[in-house]
């Protein structure tokens, strides 16, 4: 068993209604990066996603199918989602569907934990909802439809008409935890990421909270709740518990310790779910609240949020049968600031794969295996004697392995490729300089050549240890080619946080050719 510090991310858990776009890939490649990242440094990590399966969009676009929902989930789950964690190189520790037995038994229970409680009540409710949401609107949330609904209330995410609707429902007396969670806020100014994601929920809270309905009747697709059967548990009430039924609730307490609390990756369009409710929940519950809820943007086309219900979807396999998986998530995580939205675009991401990938770390990692090969047999020479460019070359190794880190621990791996970064650019500019090529025709510099070499092998290492959790695939190549017959052990293993400490690659090592890490794509599939 792992002896390092617990640490759990989550994804949020995916209607599949429909199948994924590359907004969703976008969350799935940063959790898993930053588990990757988290394995690597010897944390007791833990990568969960999954599908939300329960509700009324659910029910409705089974339905619209001639299927029923648990068919319809379970087609798209098996041909859709299960199928996006492959093609975008997802190393998830767990899938949690809310159909599951698992899941279905703790929503109850936690529940009826709640009811009996006194947090949960009966009540009357009449709002606006949004299916699209799955949530009541405030007024404030609405606008004027255009087009196809022309005059109608829509909502703003969605551009769907809502609908009026009135209940008798249950309702979790959320209004109780408007200073708790004020409180939480402040003591943990980290709870909420980023600031600006923060300030809104802070505000949002500040105006109080209202209880919230948790019960539907109008349907019966969900979680039955236990003590009335006319009723099954609100959509997001039964969502959110995921998190915690997955990993141990209720029953296995053992297991729920180990790996709870967890780190919260959402979009910042569910941020007050999990920044309001959840932690309410959980403090209603007298479970602790996450570790952190982290928003990030949204990819935008057209400067509006990519969504299949404006068919503006892109299939994440469009971007990987080109330019592969690596490609995806080094763009998306390199290209957009995590926190902040960002436009996609093709030649955005073509030019970036040809000068970042091809032509810098590709060309770099091919150049000095192929030099190893050609001068020394494919042999690592050792390195003799460094001259002030050798140390050089060493200083920045070491300090973009630490700065990386550091941006990782502050939720910003944008930051964390753009330091790691700097050694790529670094050993490009010192070959350059340094000219092996040239040495290697002057037998009197064979020493000179050897430092060069092991140098640039030396500070390879160090990249594809630092990258491994971004492009799993290149990295584990380069690492073969640095390592022939696995004399350097799994990559996977390697500590990331040491990962800058200079002369790990021993003298004498055999290398083995390494082809192309990001091949030259033909413009005819570009322009295709
Ligand atoms: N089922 C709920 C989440 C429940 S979590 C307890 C849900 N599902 S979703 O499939 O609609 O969206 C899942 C995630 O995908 C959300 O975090 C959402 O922000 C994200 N994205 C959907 N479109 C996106 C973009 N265009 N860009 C980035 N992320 C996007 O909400």
């Amino acid at each position: 068993m792992p002896a390092g510090r617990p640490f759990t991310i989550t994804t949020p858990i995916f209607y599949p209604s429909d199948v994924p776009h590359i907004g969703h890939g976008y969350t799935e490649v940063a959790a898993d990066v930053l588990a990757r990242w988290h394995r690597q440094a010897g944390d007791d990590t833990w990568l969960l996603t999954g599908t939300d399966e329960h509700g009324q969009k659910m029910l409705r676009t089974a339905t619209a199918n001639d299927m029923g929902p648990r068919e319809w989930a379970d087609r798209l789950v098996q041909q859709a989602w299960l199928p996006l964690l492959e093609t975008l190189g997802i190393a998830n520790d767990d899938f949690i569907r809310t159909t599951q037995p698992r899941h279905e038994q703790g929503v109850a229970a936690f529940v009826q934990r709640l009811y009996d409680t006194g947090f949960i009540e009966a009540g009357d409710y009449e709002g606006y909802y949004c299916v699209g949401c799955e949530e009541y609107k405030q007024t404030s949330e609405l606008v004027t439809g255009t087009g196809r609904y022309e005059g109608q209330l829509v909502c703003a995410i969605h551009s769907i008409p809502v609908e009026l609707l009135s209940e008798r429902n249950y309702f979790f007396r959320m209004s109780q935890f408007t200073d708790r969670l004020l409180a939480l806020y402040e003591e943990r100014p980290d709870f909420v990421q980023p600031e600006s994601a923060r300030n809104e929920v802070v505000s949002f809270v500040k105006q109080g909270l209202a209880d919230l309905s948790i019960s539907r009747s109008s349907f019966d697709w969900g979680v039955q709740v236990p003590w009335d059967d006319r009723h099954v548990v609100y959509v997001w009430f039964d969502a959110l518990l995921n998190y915690i039924t997955a990993i141990g609730f209720d029953g296995d307490e053992a297991t729920l310790n180990r790996r709870w609390p967890a780190v919260h990756l959402v979009g910042k369009d569910i941020l007050r779910f999990h920044a309001v409710i959840w932690p309410a929940m959980l403090m209603a519950a007298g479970l602790e609240v996450p570790r952190q809820v982290f928003a990030h943007g949204w990819l935008l086309v057209g400067g509006e949020k990519m969504s299949k219900s404006k068919l503006t979807g892109i299939a994440p396999a469009s971007i990987t049968d080109v330019f592969g998986s690596d490609a995806f998530r080094y763009y998306f995580l390199r290209a957009i600031p995590f926190g902040q939205d960002g436009s996609f675009s093709w030649e955005d991401l073509a030019a970036r794969y040809q000068a970042e990938l091809a032509n810098g770390f590709g060309n770099l990692g091919s150049r000095v295996i192929a030099m190893i090969g050609r001068y020394r047999d494919g042999v690592l020479p050792a390195a003799g004697e460094a001259s002030e460019r050798d140390l050089g070359i060493r200083e920045v190794v070491r300090a973009s392995a630490v700065e990386a880190d550091l941006a990782i621990e502050r939720m910003a791996p944008h930051e964390a490729i753009a330091a790691i970064w700097r050694i790529v650019e670094e050993l490009n500019g010192y070959l350059t300089l340094e000219e092996p090529w040239a040495l290697a025709k002057q037998p009197e510099q064979a020493g000179r050549l050897d430092a060069v070499l092991a140098t640039a092998a030396e500070g390879l290492r160090a990249l594809a240890v630092l990258l491994s959790p971004v492009m799993p695939k290149a990295c584990g190549k380069l690492w073969t080619a640095l390592g022939a017959e696995g004399s350097l052990g799994l990559l996977a293993d390697q500590p990331i946080r040491a990962a800058g400490d200079w002369g790990q690659l021993p003298a004498g090592t055999r290398t083995a050719p390494l082809e192309p890490l990001f091949p030259r794509i033909e413009q005819e599939v570009l322009s295709a």
